[in-house]
Order: structure tokens, then sequence, then C-alpha cells
């Protein structure tokens, strides 16, 4: 982790300077509430479901069986295991992963609406573990959940809404057992200190991305000191290995008839990680 650290160069100013709308990870993002997370998704699930269907995953391999199998097996899931799955939509990846291992999956989100569709979900199911739903902020853990319970606590695509990385981290750490493990996948702002005049272009695909999506992403480096700083063991930090689709996501834009458009290739804005990490 230490070496990986030295390795990739940590940026005290984000690219574009204070005015960026990328986010430093390591700092609370400004002009960015949790409040307007959650009524975005409480008036936006039902074309989440109508869009992406089960699982709003913006990055994701085609079948939702490969992207369950590809998850199980980057977040080194296992029988037996208790999970926390932080920001969990309406449960579709919980109540997956529970139908194919035994583990006792808990799941907090912010709205409501979700979780109610959660736990029609769950009563209908026929799994070999379990699965509970509850509604939260996921900035205040350690008021949700007693302890170090966890084996696994996973952030699909969940963290870019959040105000604070270092409040959700570490009161995700703070409920792992010892060498439990976080698996973030999520996505990161494509840096082009080395080519500036992609910037401006960038910087307006962001903006726009915030306004419609109410998320911010990050600097890579950052994501990686913070999670170093917090006291993690990196076990890995890579692009996604699967082939990517988008067509989930853009599904959903046209159910909401607001589409991100970008002006440039979306893979020049941002692009997917993944990341594991020991407690
Ligand atoms: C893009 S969706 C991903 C949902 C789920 N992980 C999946 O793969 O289907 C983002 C999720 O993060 C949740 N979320 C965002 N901010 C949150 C917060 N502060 N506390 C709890 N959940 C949050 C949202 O409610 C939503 O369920």
């Amino acid at each position: 982790m230490a070496r990986l650290a030295q390795m990739v160069s940590v940026r005290s100013v984000p690219p574009g300077g204070g005015r960026s709308p990328i986010r430093d990870a390591r700092v609370r993002a400004s002009g960015h509430s949790t409040r307007d997370v959650e009524s975005y998704y409480q008036h936006n699930t039902p074309a989440y479901l109508r869009g992406f269907g089960e699982f709003f995953q913006g990055s994701r391999p085609d079948s939702d069986e490969q992207l369950v199998s590809y998850t199980i097996e980057a977040a080194q899931l296992a029988d037996g295991q208790d999970v926390l799955d932080a920001g969990c939509g309406v449960g579709g990846p919980a109540l997956a992963f529970a139908s194919h291992l035994d583990l006792r999956i808990e799941g907090v989100t912010l709205a409501p609406a979700q979780v109610d569709e959660a736990r029609t979900r769950i009563a209908k199911a026929e799994l070999k573990g379990s699965v509970a739903v509850r509604q939260g902020d996921f900035h205040q853990l350690a008021t949700l959940y007693p302890g170090r319970q966890f084996d696994r606590v996973l952030l699909l695509e969940s963290l870019c809404h959040a105000e604070s990385y270092r409040d959700v981290l570490a009161g995700a750490r703070d409920l792992l057992k010892p060498g439990g493990k976080i698996y973030i996948k999520d996505f990161y702002a494509v840096d082009h200190r080395a080519r500036p005049e992609r910037t401006e272009a960038q910087n307006t695909d962001l903006k726009r991305l915030t306004d419609i999506y109410k998320l911010v992403v990050p600097d890579l480096p950052s994501v990686l000191d913070l999670v170093s700083e917090l006291g993690f063991q990196l076990v890995y930090l890579r692009m996604p290995e699967f082939e990517p689709t988008y067509r989930h996501w853009a599904q959903y834009e046209v159910e909401t008839g607001r589409p991100w458009s970008p002006h440039t290739q979306p893979g020049e804005v941002i692009q997917g990680f993944e990341l594991l990490a020991q407690s």
C-alpha cells in the first residue's frame, strides 16, 4: 500500500484549481448536499427501475448475471460473511449475492422509496442467506450499526454521492471485523493535466453530470490517499476488468428525458475504478 501510494503522486490542489468540479476526496464537497441526493433518489427511483432494472450501476457488464458473478469475485464474497451494502438501492445486488451465497447482508439507503421496493423484493426472494434493508445516511454508520460486525462493506456506485468520503470510509472502517475489507466500485475524473486543452470541456461536462445526478467525482489519487490515511491496506486498485456497457444508463436517460450528453467521449471525462482494501 505504502509503495503504491508513493507511486501515485497526490495533488494538493485539484486540477483546474479551487473552482474545479473535480473533488478532492480528502475534503468535504462544497455546494453538494445529502438532502438533494435523497430527494433525487426519492423522485427518480421508478425511472431507475424502468431504465436500469434492479442494479443501479452505470458501468457494468451486459448481463445482470455477469455483473453479479464479477462483483462476488471482485469483492471476495464467500459463504458465512456479514456484509454491509452502503447505498444499496432497491436491494438488487444484495438479493442477488444472497441468492448465490450464504451471506447475511444489511443494506442502507437514503431514499424511503427504495426501502419499500427492497422490502417487497426481500419478501418474495428465495435466498441462501438473508437481506435486511433500512433507511439511513451512510455518513452516520456508527449510529446505525453497533461495533465491528462486518466482513465486507460494499459501496457500489454510491460513494460518489457522499458529502464527505472521509466520514463514510472512516465509519465503514470502524464497522469492519479485524481483517475485513471494503470494496468500492465507482467513477473518478480523468486526469487531464497533461492535456490542458481538454480541461474546459471536461469541466463543463462534469458540472452537468453533478447537476443531473447529484454526484461529484473525485480525482483518483486523492481517493487512494484517503484510503491509505484511514489505515486501510490496499489489496488492489484497478479499472473494472469487464467489457463495460452503458446501455442501461442510456435507457434511464430516455426515461427521465434528461440526458447527460457530454461534449467529448464519456471516457475522456470520467472512468470507472474498483478498489479493495483491508482494515
Ligand atoms: C447509483 S445508486 C446504486 C445503488 C446500488 N448500490 C446498486 O448497485 O443498485 C446510489 C445509491 O446510493 C445511495 N446513497 C447515496 N447517498 C447516500 C447516503 N448518504 N446514505 C445512504 N445511501 C446513500 C442512494 O440512495 C442509492 O441507493
